[in-house]
């Protein structure tokens, strides 16, 4: 199966995403399906189904000993890829705890032997795939994303395109904890789909 780690977005922030992203660019070109909107966080491509459970033991391990804790972004820029041929919007600026979770996760598949991408990471939702390079859009993205999940997702390509399923979620802890100085731990408790 190939799988990867992502923070999932709500329905309702894909959506405006979506209705951005129609106002701003050209309708002829190759859209992504707001369905699969996510921030990825590490990718770790083909893995045997039989390393699932140890994988999400690893991810359970991790997460209830790190506690980290849910947080917001501010999706204000837009960018076209040339390499990849990818165009996204992402946050200019994100919290030192969004590139631990993605380090640490991508440490995780290395430890299931995975290759794991070792690119400076860019937190992003892609919008278009395509070799046209895409124009700038007029007015800058202006969301605030709050992120409060991780899911581990397996990429299932169809005749149609890919799908992303949820295999595995894990929700993060609340963020009051942190201002109460004396974080209460809890377990983050994982969710098989
Ligand atoms: P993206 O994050 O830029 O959109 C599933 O394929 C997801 O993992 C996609 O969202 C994809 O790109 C991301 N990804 C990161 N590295 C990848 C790789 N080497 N091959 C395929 N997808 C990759």
């Amino acid at each position: 199966m190939r799988i990867f780690f992502a923070l999932s977005l709500s329905g309702q922030c894909k959506l405006a995403m979506e209705q951005w992203r129609d106002c701003m660019f050209p309708r002829d070109l190759k859209a992504i399906p707001s369905d699969n909107f996510h921030i990825t966080l590490a990718f770790l491509g083909e893995l045997p189904s039989h390393k699932l459970d140890t994988l999400c033991t690893l991810t359970d391990d991790y997460l209830n000993h790190a506690q980290p804790h849910a947080f917001d972004l501010h999706v204000n820029e837009c960018q076209y890829w040339t390499g990849s041929g990818i165009l996204w919007i992402g946050p200019q600026n994100w919290p030192e705890g969004l590139t631990r979770l993605h380090k640490k996760l991508g440490h995780i598949g290395s430890q299931m032997g995975q290759a794991v991408q070792k690119k400076s990471f860019q937190p992003h939702i892609s919008l278009f795939r395509g070799r046209t390079p895409v124009p700038k859009p007029i007015s800058a993205p202006d969301f605030q994303v709050h992120c409060d999940q991780i899911c581990l997702y397996e990429s299932i390509q169809q005749r149609n395109g890919v799908r992303y399923d949820p295999v595995s979620s894990w929700d993060l802890a609340k963020a009051h904890y942190k201002k109460t100085g004396s974080r209460p731990r809890r377990p983050i408790k994982r969710s098989t789909v």
